[in-house]
């Protein structure tokens, strides 16, 4: 895994919109997988501006989205539906037809999921595919546990997980107890892999994830077998790694 270690936020931010800007200038039917939470907010800032001044064009970009809860109405302000309309979908010119997001309010999550995989390897698979980074070591929904799920699957949220993103919502009672997610083969299955992480509370995990062997307890350790990632981090996430 490549590391890059960067002085702000907003570098960060800056870094990965260019590694997206690149990836798409050079291929412009690229697919990307992307990602929600707080981290990819710049990113998806940045983009938006790069697409106004028309440095990048997402005209025939096609896109999978991680995950979403489970259950949940796209029109919810808590969706990531909402999140992806609101922060990037309606502010760049992607084709609708291209976006691809998980309904967290079908009745048949299976088929839902088997459905979405198949529309990612019709597509010819993720080129690029943007990661956060939750608090317990999850990526995307794949929740620390001791058999991974390789496809895209319904998956019950850790308590911690329920937790920490009970910040959107009214109460921790609101939050979903369910999400649908890629899987690890999903996410892996791309050709480059970019996560992200920022912020003083993404320290404790950070560390882990590079103190520790593989393991599916701390399921962002399962990217250190992958061979085109790059964990793109702010000093305050990445400070042990500068022994800082
Ligand atoms: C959620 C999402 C993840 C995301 C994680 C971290 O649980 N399902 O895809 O990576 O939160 O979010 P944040 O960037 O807000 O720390």
């Amino acid at each position: 895994m490549q590391i890059t270690i960067c002085d702000s936020y907003e570098n960060m931010s800056e870094k990965a919109a260019q590694m997206i800007a690149e990836q798409i200038n050079n291929k412009p039917d690229s697919v990307l997988g992307l990602a929600t939470g707080s981290t990819p907010l710049g990113l998806y800032k940045m983009l938006v501006d790069m697409n106004a001044k028309k440095e990048v064009d997402f005209s025939k970009v096609i896109s999978f989205n991680l995950d979403e809860y489970y259950p949940m109405k796209q029109s919810d302000k808590n969706s990531y539906f909402t999140y992806m309309l609101d922060n990037f979908f309606s502010q760049v010119n992607m084709e609708r037809n291209n976006i691809h997001m998980l309904r967290g309010d079908t009745d048949n999550p299976e088929a839902e999921c088997e459905i979405y995989e198949k529309q990612i390897s019709d597509c010819g698979g993720i080129d690029l595919q943007i990661l956060g980074l939750g608090n317990n070591g999850h990526i995307g929904f794949n929740e620390p546990n001791k058999i991974m799920e390789l496809q895209t699957h319904i998956t019950k949220l850790h308590t911690s997980t329920i937790m920490a993103n009970s910040r959107f919502f009214n109460s921790v009672e609101d939050v979903p107890k369910y999400a649908l997610t890629m899987g690890i083969a999903t996410i892996f299955s791309a050709k480059k892999i970019v996560i992200m992480a920022s912020g003083i509370e993404k320290k404790k995990i950070i560390s882990e994830m590079f103190n520790n062997s593989v393991n599916t307890s701390i399921p962002a350790t399962l990217l250190k077998l992958h061979n085109n990632t790059v964990l793109l981090c702010d000093h305050r996430a990445c400070c042990d790694l500068l022994y800082c």
